[in-house]
């Protein structure tokens, strides 16, 4: 309704009418007429995922959704995680009651620890609250809905991503009329950071602009900035009064440790900022259809932080209830046995260095075949400098399609390849694919 005119809003409200008359003598089944309700085209990501289980080629890669896989291609129930389902199946005490709306307390309390750390400032102080959310596009979008409501700013300032990002953040910001920009992030050519691009832009938003950043592992690029980066990053939002908003899918997955994935989130929080954070534990407990993500508030130091905090909370948990009640169990549950276990906590260590370690190994393949193939050292050097779960090729749009078609390899549009979907079977292939498609289109 906000970006239609008076007489276009008269039009489509005589067309409600008209359509409901309709409907009214019998001669319409619908009032959702195609003009009110159009066709919405299928989410990409996940049309991907269903054109390749379609697909009956043998030798078909699924290189699309970031979800970890083995060696064999196949989903890993992470050791401890299996664990942990044990423990939780054999308590004589367990039950199918309602969480609290925040969801569970040692679940919320175990998640806020692992990302600011146990001796945060913030946790000390008691300045910051965590709420249960499904998972991390509920976290974002409970926090995008929060700042919606409360973000004291001209409804007309954008919410600034990097260029690219995970393609749920634009549908998740459009839903609650928050209005987006993009700040540059990704270099064509150098395939790394473009960080002038993005410090300038960063600078000359408009004071108080809410900036979104990728905590670690970014999606879809495997583009960090270095530590150096993120103080330089963290000073012009400090001097423009930027609100960070953090997204956390990744913690574990970027280095394989847990800390160093955490520090740039910590950092800030450090500095004295007043933030948010969205968590998932899909990748890093392998928890994907479990749903077990939180919503976490950083409110600045001071005498009333508590205060603020118990406020904002409190709103928090209005949004939740009317939009969820209360976040679902069982993920959390896993979570939490395994977060407040010290033995397995040091196993989950473990089952995460098993997973970034294979995913290194992957790039390390795939850059080794390309080179091999095309003689040129250092031509896919990127693949290697890029980190976490997804790499950026540089492929084309054309080539992305030709290599899906000729070869059966599916990868986003963009040219993102989910490394995991990568194993010590299929990477030549895939090698030989992308060098063929990039050949014969250079
Ligand atoms: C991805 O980007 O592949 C994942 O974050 C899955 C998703 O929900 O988009």
């Amino acid at each position: 309704m906000r970006n239609s005119s008076p007489t276009q809003e008269a039009t489509k409200s005589l067309s409600r009418l008209s359509n409901i008359k309709g409907h009214m003598e019998g001669n319409n089944p619908t009032v959702f007429h195609a003009d009110i309700v159009p066709q919405a085209p299928e989410d990409p990501l996940f049309g991907l995922m269903a054109a390749y289980r379609k697909d009956d080629f043998e030798k078909k890669v699924d290189l699309g959704i970031g979800a970890y896989r083995d060696n064999n291609a196949k989903p890993w129930v992470l050791p401890v995680v299996k664990k942990a389902d044990e423990i939780l199946r054999r308590d004589p005490n367990l039950n199918h009651e309602y969480l609290p709306i925040a969801g569970l307390p040692d679940f919320t309390n175990a998640a806020q620890k692992l990302i600011l750390g146990a001796d945060s400032p913030a946790r000390q102080e008691q300045r910051a609250v965590s709420i249960q959310t499904i998972s991390g596009t509920g976290a974002v979008h409970l926090g995008a809905l929060f700042l919606s409501r409360f973000y004291p700013r001209p409804t007309s300032q954008p919410v600034y991503f990097s260029s690219p990002t995970w393609a749920n953040h634009n549908q998740v910001f459009s839903n609650v009329h928050l209005p987006i920009k993009t700040y540059p992030y990704f270099s064509p050519s150098t395939k790394g950071l473009d960080f002038t691009g993005m410090l300038s832009t960063i600078e000359s938003a408009p004071e108080g602009s809410i900036i979104l950043l990728h905590a670690c592992a970014h999606n879809p690029t495997g583009v960090d900035p270095t530590r150096d980066q993120w103080k330089q990053i963290a000073k012009v939002i400090r001097a423009r009064n930027h609100f960070p908003f953090f997204d956390c899918a990744y913690q574990g997955f970027a280095s394989g440790d847990l800390e160093n994935d955490a520090w740039a989130i910590r950092y800030f929080v450090s500095q004295g900022f007043e933030l948010c954070i969205a968590q998932s534990f899909a990748k890093n407990f392998g928890l994907y259809g479990e749903r077990a993500g939180a919503f976490h508030f950083v409110t600045g130091s001071g005498p009333d932080a508590q205060n603020t905090i118990a406020r904002i909370s409190s709103q928090l948990a209005i949004l939740q209830r009317s939009e969820i009640s209360n976040p679902p169990a069982y993920g959390a549950r896993i979570a939490s046995t395994v977060l407040n276990d010290p033995i397995l906590f040091a196993e989950w260590e473990e089952n995460l260095r098993t997973m970034a370690g294979r995913i290194i190994d992957m790039r390390k393949a795939l850059r080794a075949k390309l080179e091999e193939l095309n003689g040129k050292e250092g031509s896919w050097k990127h693949i290697t400098d890029q980190i976490g779960m997804f790499s950026f090729t540089g492929l084309t749009e054309k080539q992305v399609l030709k290599i899906r078609e000729e070869f059966h390899v599916y990868m986003t549009k963009n040219g993102r390849i989910s490394m995991a979907g990568l194993n010590t079977g299929n990477v030549e292939y895939v090698a030989k694919g992308m060098d063929k498609v990039v050949k014969e289109t250079e």
